[in-house]
C-alpha cells in the first residue's frame, strides 16, 4: 500500500494537505460547526481533545495508506475550509468511497469542486482507481449537486442504511468510474 503523508494537491484557490497537530482548533471548529455536521452520522466533537486525536489518527493512516484525507486550506489567506477524503481504499477491486464537507460559511463559493476535480484526478490517475463512489442521505441536496455537478451517476438506494439518534434514513449511491472521469476530462467538462 502506498504511503500518503506527503501527499499535496493544489487547485487555482487551494493547497489540499494532510491536517497537522497545529490544524487542531480549526478541525475542533470543523466538527463542531453545525452545517458541516448536519449530515455526519456521529455527534459534534466536545473538546478539542477529539480534534487532536483525529489528526493523530489521520497522521498514522496516511502513512498506512489506509485512508487519505486532505484539509483544504485557502491559498489567499492559509485558512482551512474543509476536508475531502478517500477511505475504504479496496486494491484488489481498485475502488474507494470519497467523503467531503465545508464550514457553512464557505458553501456557494465552487471550492468543494476544485477540491473533488484534484483528488478524483489523483485518485484515477495516480492511484489507478477504476470506481470512486458516496453514500449520501437523499436529503443532502447540495452534496448530491456536487456529485451531479462532476459527473458521479446516481446507481440506487440502500433503503433505511442508517439510524442515528434513532432516526432512520436511506442512503443514496453514487459512482464514477476512470471510464467515465476520462470521458469528461478529454471532451474538456474538467
Ligand atoms: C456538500 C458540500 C461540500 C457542497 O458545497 P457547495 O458549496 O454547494 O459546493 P461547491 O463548493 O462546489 O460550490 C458550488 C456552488 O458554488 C457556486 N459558485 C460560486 N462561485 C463559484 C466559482 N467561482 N466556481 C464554481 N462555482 C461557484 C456554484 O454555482 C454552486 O452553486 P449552486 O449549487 O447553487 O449551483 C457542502 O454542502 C457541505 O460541506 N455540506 C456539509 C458536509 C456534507 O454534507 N458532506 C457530504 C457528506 S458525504
Amino acid at each position: 500500500m502506498p504511503a500518503f503523508n506527503h501527499v499535496t494537491l493544489r487547485t487555482k484557490r487551494l493547497l489540499l494537505r494532510p491536517f497537522r497537530e497545529t490544524d487542531a482548533q480549526a478541525v475542533f471548529s470543523m466538527f463542531t460547526d453545525h452545517k458541516f455536521m448536519e449530515f455526519v452520522d456521529s455527534p459534534p466533537f466536545g473538546s478539542v481533545d477529539e480534534a487532536h486525536a483525529l489528526v493523530a489518527r489521520d497522521m498514522k493512516a496516511l502513512a498506512s495508506g489506509e485512508r487519505i484525507r486532505l484539509g483544504l486550506e485557502r491559498m489567499g489567506d492559509g485558512v482551512l475550509i474543509g476536508n475531502c477524503t478517500l477511505f475504504n481504499l479496496d486494491w484488489n477491486s481498485k475502488k474507494a468511497e470519497i467523503g467531503y464537507g465545508l464550514f457553512g460559511s464557505e458553501f456557494g463559493k465552487g471550492y468543494m469542486n476544485e477540491a473533488l476535480a484534484s483528488l478524483l484526478r489523483y485518485g484515477f490517475s495516480v492511484l489507478d482507481l477504476n470506481r470512486i463512489y458516496a453514500e449520501i442521505d437523499p436529503k443532502n441536496t447540495n452534496s448530491a449537486k456536487s456529485l451531479d455537478r462532476i459527473g458521479f451517476t446516481k446507481e440506487g438506494l440502500l433503503r433505511e442504511n442508517c439510524i442515528v439518534n434513532s432516526v432512520v434514513s436511506d442512503s443514496a449511491i453514487y459512482g464514477l468510474l476512470q471510464s467515465d472521469w476520462k470521458n469528461r476530462d478529454a471532451i474538456g467538462v474538467l
